[in-house]
């Protein structure tokens, strides 16, 4: 499924497989799940860091799941549509503010990214990443992954607070970014 769909579409896919369950564990790592009330995450893809997530969460959290690609949307849907604390949205992570509206939600405590912001439109990702600040609450944190620390100055320009660690087993190895502090 991945592969074809990377095939149809490989910047917006931006990886030829998922990613490790060793990448997805340090993505989640540092979520207080306790204490979160609401998480988002953009380009779930096969649900890597979905099921990660969704099984530490309480049924009292909401999970919204930001996939723009149809086939991905449509399996995550049929995997966790039943779930009524997870929502699963077939759209751009760039309308994610009138996303939100929709689901009366003002500020988020964690938005995970599988964006591939190497390959998508510098206009895109500053949309995405500008909303991102403003919407995660004064401790929230913006957590992502990269295959390499080539958009870290981008990063930077939207998070006071950026720390990374790289995970080897995935392929390719891949750094994970903590990024807090958003500017408003
Ligand atoms: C590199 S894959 C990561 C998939 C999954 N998180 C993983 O790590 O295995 C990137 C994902 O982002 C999705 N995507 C790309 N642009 C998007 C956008 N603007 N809004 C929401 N999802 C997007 C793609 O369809 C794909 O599922």
């Amino acid at each position: 499924m991945f592969v074809l769909e990377y095939i149809k579409n490989p910047k917006v896919v931006g990886a030829i497989a998922p990613s490790s369950k060793h990448l997805a564990y340090k993505m989640i790592e540092c979520i207080n799940f306790k204490r979160a009330k609401c998480i988002v995450e953009f380009g779930p893809g096969t649900g890597v860091f979905s099921e990660k997530i969704l099984s530490r969460v309480s049924e009292d959290t909401k999970v919204l799941l930001v996939e723009v690609n149809n086939e991905f949307y449509s399996n995550l849907n049929k995997i966790y549509g039943h779930k009524k604390n997870v929502i699963i949205i077939n759209d751009s992570a760039e309308n994610i503010d009138i996303i939100l509206k929709k689901h009366n939600i003002e500020k988020v405590d964690y938005i995970l990214s599988g964006l591939p912001f190497a390959s998508l439109p510098r206009e895109v990702s500053k949309i995405i990443l500008t909303k991102t600040a403003g919407l995660l609450n004064d401790k929230g944190e913006f957590i992502t992954f990269q295959y390499s620390l080539f958009k870290l100055e981008l990063f930077k320009r939207y998070f006071s607070n950026i720390n990374y660690k790289k995970e080897i087993r995935n392929l390719p190895p891949a750094y994970i970014l903590r990024c807090k502090g958003g500017k408003k």
